[in-house]
């Protein structure tokens, strides 16, 4: 996880546009009085949507100021969450997921894609189309590798078929989301389902198999510990004779 800070470039000043105005003054009225504060995420977030998805510092102390709250409070969760960009972004921002089952399943390789076709982590493409990230656990670990780019999930990734999303992306062509290995949400890809419905998990040949090596190392020992004691036990005799 990187170091999360303000962006160096800072706009002069944020404003909500009427509409997303009178929507945060809705969201605000949904919590008791006293507890408007608790609207803090999803105003940053409206913000962030009307910022070209990210956050700068005027836009995180203008939600401050609305909600009556001291702006470092409101800084804190803003550097907290990495679901706020605290800097520019892509057209289409990559967050690639590189927590363990990603990595056990290839996510240094779409990592590698990343480095290459787009450049060096968080900075923006120069044509502007691309920027990413590396993130934690996206919660689609069944699907790994993955990726979330803008508000989408791309699962089940090679570096081959991530290559083409982003060229499809570039070019403006529609994509598929979701897996990219043809399999519908989690389930069993095609050709290799039926894991809870073989009958060799319920007759006791595969835990049968694990258990009965225990039941003789068990066994082994008890002989070999047996056999020494009558050993000793002859020794001993045969020592008093
Ligand atoms: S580890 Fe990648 S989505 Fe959970």
């Amino acid at each position: 996880m990187s170091v999360r800070r303000l962006a160096e470039q800072q706009p002069a000043s944020f404003a909500f546009t009427p509409e997303n105005e009178a929507w945060a003054t809705r969201e605000i009225a949904k919590y008791p009085e006293g507890r408007q504060a608790s609207a803090i995420i999803p105003l940053l977030w409206k913000a962030q949507e009307q910022n070209d998805y990210w956050l700068s510092k005027p836009a995180i102390e203008k939600v401050a100021d609305m909600l009556g709250l001291p702006r470092i409070r409101a800084l804190e969760i803003a550097t907290f969450y990495s679901m706020f960009n605290l800097e520019p972004v892509g057209e289409h921002f990559i967050q690639l997921c590189g927590t363990t089952p990603c990595m056990l399943r290839g996510a240094g390789a779409i990592r590698e894609v990343c480095e290459n076709r787009v450049g060096e982590q968080r900075k923006v493409s120069a044509d502007g189309k691309f920027s990413w990230l590396e993130v934690e656990c996206l919660g689609a670990c069944c699907n790994a590798p993955m990726v979330q780019i803008n508000d989408d999930y791309f699962e089940d990734l090679t570096p081959e078929s991530f290559g083409k999303l982003l060229d499809d992306l570039a070019a403006g062509r529609p994509v598929k989301k979701g897996s990219q290995a043809g399999r519908v949400s989690s389930e069993p890809e095609p050709g290799k389902g039926g894991s809870l419905t073989d009958s060799a998990l319920y007759d006791g040949s595969v835990v049968g198999a694990w258990k009965q090596r225990f039941d003789e190392a068990r066994a082994a020992e008890k002989e070999a510990a047996a056999k020494a004691a009558a050993e000793k036990a002859a020794a001993a005799a045969a020592d008093k004779k």
